[in-house]
């Protein structure tokens, strides 16, 4: 299925296609890894949202599903690592085996510190799987288990990613014409 794409896209950088693609070999892997376990997935909201329900859908390990919301302070655009809890988890991890959800990894400081922050609970294990990472963007090393496709440094939205809050609903992730965030507020 070919989705619409809107005026505001430049070009589409990942289909629908090839994201579901990806998302069932890094299920396939995650399954393999896990084999004879259970996994509490950890969505960091809003982003991960599109990709945490695709993915979850797509293991065959049982999971159950935790939402974090972060917000780092600093402008937009670039992230400070200094990062405020907005919603916490609802539960315990100690003793869980943690798989940490992210759609992107920019500079990896919200990451980084995410990490840390889980760790501190005790849980059995914890990774991350990432659908998408910006190498060239990184201020600090994460190590990540699981990642699906590393794009240049360049405005992605769609699939969960936003401008301004839109284009989350995309089915796809394009990249967004310059003139639309050189040219608003
Ligand atoms: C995005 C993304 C990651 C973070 C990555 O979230 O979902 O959590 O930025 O950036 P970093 O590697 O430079 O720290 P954002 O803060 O835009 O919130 P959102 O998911 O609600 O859009």
């Amino acid at each position: 299925m070919t989705a619409d794409v809107p005026k505001e896209i430049e070009r589409v950088l990942i289909s629908e296609e090839e994201i579901a693609a990806k998302v069932a070999e890094l299920a396939k892997q995650v399954d393999a890894d896990y084999a004879g376990k259970e996994i509490l997935l950890v969505g960091v909201l809003k982003g991960a949202v599109m990709f945490m329900a695709d993915f979850a859908r797509a293991l065959s390990t049982p999971v159950s599903m935790e939402f974090m919301a972060v917000s780092s302070y600093g402008s937009s655009t670039s992230s400070s690592g200094v990062v405020r809890i907005l919603k916490d988890l609802d539960r315990e991890i100690a003793d869980k085996h943690v798989l940490v959800v992210e759609d992107i990894i920019d500079s990896g400081l919200t990451l980084s510190w995410l990490l840390r922050n889980m760790r501190s609970r005790g849980p059995a294990s914890v990774e991350v799987v990432a659908l998408l990472r910006k190498p060239e963007a990184a201020k600090v090393n994460v190590p990540v288990k699981y990642v699906g496709f590393d794009i240049a440094t360049e405005f992605v939205v769609g699939y969960g990613l936003d401008y301004a809050e839109r284009y989350r609903d995309l089915p796809f992730v394009g990249l967004l014409r310059p003139e639309v965030y050189s040219t608003s507020g």
